[in-house]
């Protein structure tokens, strides 16, 4: 699989501090599921915010489909439609009265015409399940609403690569499941960012870890390598956690309540 966009050789960070990363490599597969895990302050949003360009590397390039995004205007307006960052507070990205105003923001800046910005809109609001919210202020929305309205609104830009960060923060159980059931009807490339190495186990096609100024790439069996979580402060998923406490070979490669009690020899 080709990579959709890729960071090379990335030094990012902030003015007077050292830097958040440095040299680090990193490449979404074009059509993947992405967790990309990390402690707190490790580097996560640092990451997705350089690869969406809002933050510009100190060093290194951020690669689009094998060109290296620039940072002109003009570059970054045609990069911000293939690629959108939904930031881990919903609040830093509504700012409408209402949500259809909301969602309907960016397409309508993408000069489309009303009908093809209604369009888009309106598979946006029905894919995240939030149609019966059009007409309400975005502020009594609750808070779970308030992400789902949020993601609908990058949803709606039908970008190439959807960034989430921590979209799963904050949500209860159910909410989990039924945004994580979201995602994997959506078909772009997707990353999500989230501390959760369950959550990550459970969905992603590949998983990368933010540590050390670096990221370690790899598929999702990287999460049975205790050596490598222990490092960066991250524990084993329970799944694999489980089977290797049982002596039981995690193959094939367990995701669910139900994939673990078939490798245990449950009916
Ligand atoms: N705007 C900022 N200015 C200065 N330092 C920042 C800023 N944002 C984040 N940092 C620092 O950069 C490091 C990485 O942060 P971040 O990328 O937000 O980590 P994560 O998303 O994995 O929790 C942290 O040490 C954090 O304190
Ligand atoms: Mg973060």
């Amino acid at each position: 699989m080709s990579a959709v966009l890729a960071a090379v050789d990335l030094t990012a960070g902030f003015p007077g501090a050292e830097p958040v990363l440095e040299d680090a490599a990193f490449a979404i597969p074009d059509g993947a599921r992405l967790a990309l895990l990390g402690p707190n302050g490790s580097g996560k949003t640092t990451l997705l915010r350089s690869l969406a360009g809002s933050l510009k590397p100190r060093q290194g390039q951020v690669v689009f489909r094998g060109e290296a995004v620039g940072f002109s205007r003009s570059a970054l307006r045609e990069h911000r439609r293939r690629v959108q960052l939904v930031a881990q507070d919903p609040d830093e990205q509504l700012f409408s009265a209402d949500v259809m105003q909301d969602v309907s923001f960016g397409p309508l800046n993408l000069g489309l015409t009303d009908e093809e910005a209604r369009a888009r809109v309106d598979e946006a609001l029905n894919l995240l399940g939030v149609t019966a919210l059009a007409e309400r202020p975005t502020h009594q929305l609750s808070y779970g609403e308030r992400k789902r309205v949020a993601i609908a609104g990058a949803v709606a830009m039908r970008p190439q690569v959807l960034l989430l960060d921590e979209p799963t923060a904050g949500l209860d159980p159910a909410g989990v499941s039924e945004l994580l059931a979201t995602l994997a009807g959506l078909e772009t490339t997707v990353v999500l960012a989230t501390h959760d190495v369950d959550l990550a186990l459970g969905w992603a096609d590949e998983v990368a870890v933010v540590a050390g100024r670096r990221v370690r790439q790899g598929p999702p069996s990287m999460l049975g390598d205790a050596g490598l979580l222990g490092s960066v402060r991250l524990r084993m998923p329970w799944q694999l956690d489980l089977l290797h406490r049982l002596g039981v070979p995690a193959s094939p490669l367990p995701r669910s309540v139900e994939d673990v009690a078939r490798l245990l020899g449950a009916p």
